[in-house]
Parts: structure tokens; sequence; C-alpha cells
């Protein structure tokens, strides 16, 4: 592509402010004290469009966050590439484990240090520089739509509305998705898969008050005590889950797809270092990229109860509480899911308590083919940029919405994403090295240029 890498460079301190700029704006979708910054980063978002060169852009509301909408057409008989992000971030606590400010964009050991510095708004990002070059040196080869949602991180509870309701705006080839990671920095990698997902509270309730834990301590259930038990029981010592009937319908991969999968460069002692454990720990009979990748897990998100704050007090706790998420994979119903953890999870329960579960979201994984002209088209992307074929991979996040813009629009989505797996999101400290955020915008072009021709 004509003066691609020099665009970019001329452009690149510029491209950064502007990303800087988004950063600023703390748009956590979860929290309410946030609203007014939802609608400043989707005005932000609706503005880099149209300064970019989108023939509309809006802001349109939902019953939560608005979701930006905006649309290019060079001709209509040409495809159309639909490109998807999300400008909400995840929350930041705990804040003294941040050694700059969240917000506060910070670049050091040529990263970018920021909430939503990868996920989403410097992947989404680099879309908004890739079509800005595309359009000024006269190269689209596409027409192209973009919808920019603010939901993703609390599940994108109206998207699915909007898609309903927006179905014919909405028609297009395919949807082009830059929230996901690579293999590694040198391992150009395409995502072919994400895990689908349970959600779920807990709550134990026992005596009607906290009581001391003296005068009735050995005499009286913990919900502490009992939820633990519960909640260890939920996984056995192969690292099975034991909710009755959990894997009725997990796809089993056959030898031939294990043995391509086992593929993908993987670097275990790299992986164990960056996070600081010294062993693995999972289901028996499966290595580390095939349990996030093809098997189910399930997690103890956060778990509270009694006395928590400094110093002691001898107390026995009247409730306990715990989130637990499940990652489904291929043909795990995500209701399905919930529904058989609901009734396991209280069937274990004993008398000596009360115990509720509470459904807070979930939603499909997704499984994208390899034999498909977007796949094909991304693939030589990253071959132009990086020199190599990238590898298919299934990564082990969820992006719920994805499963339901093939149910609900009939359209397919490649994702294309240039995290790594160092760069800490929904952690302290999230980056994102400039590398990346410059190569993303290298790559992405070119997947414009290929998936045209292969429309042709
Ligand atoms: N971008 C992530 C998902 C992701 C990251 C997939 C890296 C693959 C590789 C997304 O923003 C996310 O965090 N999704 C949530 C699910 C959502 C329903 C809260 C997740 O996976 O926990
Ligand atoms: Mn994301
Ligand atoms: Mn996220």
């Amino acid at each position: 592509m004509q003066d691609l890498k020099k665009y970019i460079e001329d452009n690149k301190d510029r491209f950064l402010e502007e990303l800087f700029e988004l950063i600023r704006i703390p748009s956590i979708s979860s929290k309410e004290a946030h609203k007014d910054d939802m609608y400043k980063a989707a005005e932000w978002v609706k503005e880099s469009l149209l300064k970019k060169g989108a023939d509309k852009a809006e802001v349109c509301d939902t019953e939560g966050h608005p979701v930006v909408y905006g649309e290019k057409t060079i001709n209509p008989d040409l495809p159309t590439v639909i490109i998807y992000g999300h400008y909400d971030v995840q929350p930041v606590e705990p804040l003294e484990l941040w050694k700059s400010e969240p917000f506060q964009p910070e670049i050091r050991d040529g990263k970018i240090f920021a909430r939503g510095a990868d996920d989403d708004k410097g992947q989404m990002f680099m879309h908004f520089a890739a079509f800005e070059y595309l359009l000024k040196t006269d190269q689209l080869p596409c027409n192209v739509k973009f919808m920019i949602e603010g939901e993703e991180e609390i599940g994108s509870p109206s998207l699915g509305k909007f898609l309903k309701d927006n179905r014919e705006k909405l028609a297009g080839d395919v949807i082009l998705v830059s929230d996901t990671a690579m293999l590694g920095q040198d391992t150009p990698s395409i995502t072919t898969g994400l895990r689908g997902l349970s959600y779920c509270e807990v709550h134990v309730t026992g005596p009607n008050r906290d009581l001391h834990s003296g005068l009735y301590g050995g005499a009286v259930a913990n919900p502490v005590n009992i939820l633990c038990d519960m909640i260890s029981s939920l996984v056995d010592e192969n690292g099975r889950i034991t909710v009755k009937g959990f894997y009725d319908d997990v796809e089993e991969l056959s030898d031939e797809e294990r043995k391509e999968m086992a593929r993908a460069p993987f670097d275990e002692e790299g992986y164990k270092k960056s996070i600081g454990v010294k062993e693995l720990k999972g289901e028996k009979g499966y290595s580390t990229l095939e349990r996030t990748g093809i098997r189910p897990s399930l997690d103890v998100n956060g778990i509270w109860g009694g006395y928590t704050e400094k110093g002691a007090k001898t107390v026995l706790p009247s409730e306990a509480h715990a989130k637990i998420s499940m990652r489904l994979v291929p043909h795990q119903n995500s209701e399905k899911i919930t529904q058989l953890f609901k009734d396991h999870f209280l069937s274990i329960a004993p008398d000596c308590v009360k115990v509720e579960v509470q459904f807070l979201h979930g939603g499909e994984g997704y499984v994208s083919p390899t034999d498909t002209p977007e796949y094909q088209a991304a693939s030589k992307a990253y071959e132009e940029s990086y020199g190599i074929k990238p590898v298919p991979y299934r990564s082990g996040g969820s992006i719920p919405i994805i499963s339901m813009f093939e149910q609900i629009l009939g359209i397919k989505s490649i994702l294309m994403g240039f995290g790594l797996e160092t760069d800490a999101i929904h952690s302290p400290n999230e980056n994102y090295p400039l590398s990346q955020f410059y190569k993303g915008m290298e790559t992405i072009p070119h997947f414009y240029k290929f998936f045209a021709e292969m429309k042709k």
C-alpha cells in the first residue's frame, strides 16, 4: 500500500495525542457516577470519526450507554466492512497498585500505561487511524461502518436491541474487531475462538445477625465456612467441574484438531514468569492453551463476608457472598449452564444455611472458521506486515456480542487483535506497547485491500 509506513511515521505523534484525549475520559461503564463520562467518550468517538472523513456519525441513545454509529460509503457495489469496538473500560481499583494515574496516560519503556490503553480504546483507535490513512490517500477499497459501544465490559445489555432495531443500517459483509490478543509480539495470530460466559453471584445466609464467635462459635454454621466448602467442591482433584450435566454439550476436538492447535507456539515458562507463579493448574490431560481455548472453566471472581477491616473482630458472620464465573466452550449454552449451576449449587446447600443464586450476565462463545474470505484476507494482511503467516488460535476471553452479530445480523466476525498477554488488561498498570499500536495500523489497511479483492 502506498506510503503506508511513511503515513504512520509522519502522523504517529498526533495519533498518540488523539488516543490520549479519549483515554483521559474515565468511561467506566459499570459505575453510575461515570454516566456523563460515557456521553463524553461517545461524543469524542463521533467527532473523531467525522474528522477522519466519515460521511456521517451519530451518538445513538439506548437504555444504557450510547452506541456510536458512523459510516463512509464509497460505492454501494463494493463490500462493506463493519468495525466493532468499545469505548467503555473496566474499573481501576485497586488504585494504590498503579504506578501512574489510570486516566493520565504515560509512556514508559515504549508502552502506553493507562486504563483502556489496550482494551479497547488503543485497539479501536488503530482502526480510526487506518481509516484516515485509506481515505486521505484515496485507497479505501470498501464501504465502512463503525459500531462502537459503551457497554461491552458489562455484557452489552443494550446492543442486542440496537442490532434488532437497526438491521438494515447494519447490513454488511464482515465485522472486523480488534479486541483480543496475539500469541506474542513476533507471533502474529488470528483469534478463531472466544469462550462463552455465565456469571452468577451466590449468597449464603446463616444466623439472623452477626454473632459473637466465642459465644456461638462451634455451635452455629458459619456462612463463610459453608460457602468455602461449597465452592471448593465445584472443581474436583482432576480440575473437572462437578456441576451435574456441565460437560454434556462440550465440543470434543479430534486428535487431529488438537495436534493442529498444539502447533501454535507458546512459551509456558514466559507465561508463568509474567504472572509470577511457579506452577500452573488446570484440567488433567490438557495443555495450557487447550485449558483456556477449548475447555470450560469455573472461577470465583470475588468473595466477601464477615469482618474484613483492619485488626481483629471476633464475629461469626451472618452472611457470605461470592461472584462466580464460568467460561464456556462451543455448544455449551449459557442459559442452560446457568440453570444447571443454580440447580447444583442449591442441591449442595446444607440445611443450616439459606442459599440464593443470582444470574448477573452471560453469553455465547464464538468460533470463526478459517476457510472464509475474511480469514484469508486477515491472514494475508498479517503476512504482508509481519512477513510470516499468522497462526489461528482460540482465546479464553469472551466477547458475547460477537455471537449475536451472527445470530441477529447474519454476519461473521474476524478477530484481528493486537494485544499482548503482558498488557495487563482489567488489571492495575494496563499497558499497550507503542509497537503494537502502530503495527496494528499498518496491518489493518491490508485487510481492506485483500478483502475487497476476494469479494470481487
Ligand atoms: N477484550 C476483552 C476480551 C478479550 C481479551 C478476549 C483478550 C480475548 C483476548 C473484553 O473487553 C472483555 O474483557 N470481555 C469480558 C466479558 C464481558 C462480558 C465482561 C471478559 O472476557 O471477561
Ligand atoms: Mn475489550
Ligand atoms: Mn475487557
